[in-house]
């Protein structure tokens, strides 16, 4: 069965002054989980935030899924960190440099959810061999180089979603980057049901009507 839509708002693009407050608007507006993008300087040319702020989300909002993206060149090193700080899913890149098959298994011994990653450009193929053995909970296809919010979106991943969609009917296929009104169609065309938007979500005034707005396009796509 296709998995159900899940609309998760990122962090990154909240106003950095009020976090607490920010993550309960997500929350409150209707999205399914908040998305954390926690970046190390050296696998990704920005530095975000760590454990810290995970922890402030679960202190804040309890039972508001805290979706984890790690953009660290070692992941491996911080499964139990990001564990403690409350986590809910982990998700690593493929592109990362560790042992991606332990790192997954770690990540789920650990009691989390195990996400697998993959920019623009890498090959569907690259996930084959961890999608097969069951490890992946979840893929997440980047549209844009990860990085910075407010990028434009990349077709590039589309063709490779549809593949993966084709072979794996029930798979969690999350898109991120430069999702939109106007994008989020043709992510959802390609076979994701799950969308992770930054700008386009915490921009907005009412991310409530914007979030509704959403969830009317996938029910009339
Ligand atoms: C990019 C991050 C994204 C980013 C998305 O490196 O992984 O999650 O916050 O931001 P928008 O939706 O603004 O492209
Ligand atoms: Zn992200």
């Amino acid at each position: 069965m296709f998995p159900p839509f899940r609309i998760l708002p990122s962090l990154l693009a909240a106003d950095y002054g009020s976090l607490a407050s920010e993550i309960l608007r997500a929350q409150n507006a209707g999205a399914d989980a908040i998305h954390l993008d926690i970046m190390d300087g050296h696998f990704v040319p920005n530095i975000s935030f760590g454990p810290a702020v995970v922890s402030l989300a679960a202190k804040t909002a309890p039972d508001f899924h805290r979706n984890v993206h790690l953009m660290l060149t070692q992941p491996n090193r911080y499964v139990d960190v990001f564990a403690k700080a409350g986590a809910d899913t982990l998700q690593i890149h493929v592109e990362a440099q560790c042992n991606v098959k332990d790192t997954l298994r770690a990540i789920r011994s650990a009691g989390m959810r195990a996400g697998l990653v993959l920019n623009p450009r890498t090959e569907s193929g690259a996930a084959l061999p961890y999608i097969e053995e069951g490890l992946v909970d979840e893929l997440l296809y980047m549209s844009v180089y990860p990085g910075f919010g407010g990028q434009s979106f990349m077709d590039t991943p589309l063709p490779n979603i549809r593949f993966l969609r084709a072979r794996y009917p029930e798979l969690e296929i999350m898109i991120d980057g430069g999702i939109n009104c106007q994008t989020l169609p043709l992510a959802a065309q390609a076979g994701c049901n799950a969308f992770v938007a930054g700008s386009a979500l915490f921009k907005q005034p009412d991310m409530q009507a914007e979030i509704a707005a959403y969830r009317d396009i996938l029910e009339h796509l």
